[in-house]
Order: structure tokens, then C-alpha cells, then sequence
């Protein structure tokens, strides 16, 4: 059985003007089929510049990342945009809610980008805030939640399209152990 995840002697630096700012530096790991692998190191270390290469929400500036079988670092645009909607569900560090939708829009979303019926997207929408607690919230808007409940609109958010890879920065800061 293969890796899905499979990230090859990548490495990333950030450029300010003319000045490099490295991040990671030839780094290369493997996540197996059904891993859960949790990512530890202090503040600024490039926890969230691996993930966001591993999502497609930003590229290497060298190396190969192929994930669930797609090598992403070669894929267009366009292509990236439509290979993370149906593959992967992201739990951002700062939760990324739209201030301007309720909780259930802001979960309905992700499968705005997929060819589910509306019936379809109502049925995913309310089983995922279900999931996270939130069946009697969908109506809030993310001002009307407290921190914790935003994070789990966002963990409801990221699991709404049943995604092949589920990639969470930091997503249990605000909420209670259970
Ligand atoms: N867009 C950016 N432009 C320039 N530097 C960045 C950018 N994003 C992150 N960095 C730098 O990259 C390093 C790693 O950041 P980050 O991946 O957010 O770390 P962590 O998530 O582990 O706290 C930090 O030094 C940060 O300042
Ligand atoms: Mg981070």
C-alpha cells in the first residue's frame, strides 16, 4: 500500500523584497492510508506553510508533494481549485468563517463546488453540525458563536464534502477536551 500523503525533498521560503526568508529546508515524510498524524513545533516553525503545501492552498519552491495519488506541485490553477474540492477539507488556524453567512451557509460552501443537488447539500450541511453539536446553531451567525462554536462550524465546514484528506491547523484551541 502506497503513502497517500508523500512530500519529497520539498522546501519553501517566503521572499520579502529581495531578502529569502527559508521555512523548510528538505523536508520529506509520509502519511499513510487512515494515519492520523499530528504535527508538533514551537510558534513560526512552519507548521502552517506544511500544510497549506499539502492542501494545494500554496506551492513548493522545490521538491514533490503527491497527494492521494496527484502529484499537486504541476497542477494549474484551475486544476489545483478543483482537485482540493474534492479531495481535501481544511480546518484554518484562524477559522476563516464568512461574517455575512450563518453557520449553515458557511458549511454549504465548500459543496457550492461540487455537483450535489440542494436536497443533497441540506442533508451534508445539517448531518455535518450535527456531527460538531451545532444542530440548533445553524441559523447563527459567526458573531453570534462563541470562539469555540466558530471552530467547530469550521471542523463542520472541512468534513461537509466527505474529503479523502482532512487537514487541521491547530483546530482544538478553543474548544473543551470532549
Ligand atoms: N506569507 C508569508 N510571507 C513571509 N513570511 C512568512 C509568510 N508566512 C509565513 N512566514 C514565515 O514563515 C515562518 C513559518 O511560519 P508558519 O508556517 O506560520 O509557522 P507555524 O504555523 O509553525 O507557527 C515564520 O517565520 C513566518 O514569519
Ligand atoms: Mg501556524
Amino acid at each position: 500500500m502506497s503513502a497517500i500523503i508523500q512530500v519529497k525533498s520539498v522546501s519553501k521560503s517566503y521572499w520579502r523584497n529581495s531578502l529569502e526568508i527559508p521555512v523548510l529546508n528538505n523536508l520529506s515524510l509520509e502519511v499513510q492510508e487512515g494515519e492520523f498524524l499530528g504535527l508538533m513545533g514551537p510558534s513560526g516553525s512552519g507548521k502552517t506553510t506544511l500544510l497549506n503545501l499539502i492542501a494545494g492552498i500554496d506551492r513548493p519552491s522545490d521538491g514533490e508533494l503527491t497527494v492521494a495519488g496527484t502529484n499537486i506541485a504541476k497542477l494549474s490553477e484551475s486544476a489545483l481549485a478543483k482537485w482540493r474540492s474534492s479531495h481535501i477539507g481544511f480546518v484554518f488556524q484562524f477559522y476563516n468563517l464568512i461574517p455575512v453567512l450563518t453557520a449553515y451557509e458557511n458549511v454549504e460552501l465548500p459543496l457550492l463546488l461540487t455537483n450535489f443537488s440542494k436536497a443533497e447539500r441540506k442533508q451534508r450541511v445539517e448531518t455535518a453540525l450535527t456531527i460538531v453539536g451545532l444542530g440548533d446553531r445553524m441559523s447563527h451567525y459567526p458573531k453570534q458563536l462563541s470562539g469555540g462554536q466558530e471552530q467547530r462550524v469550521a471542523i463542520a465546514r472541512a468534513i461537509v464534502t466527505d474529503p479523502v484528506i482532512l487537514v487541521a491547523d491547530e483546530p482544538t484551541g478553543d474548544l473543551d477536551k470532549k
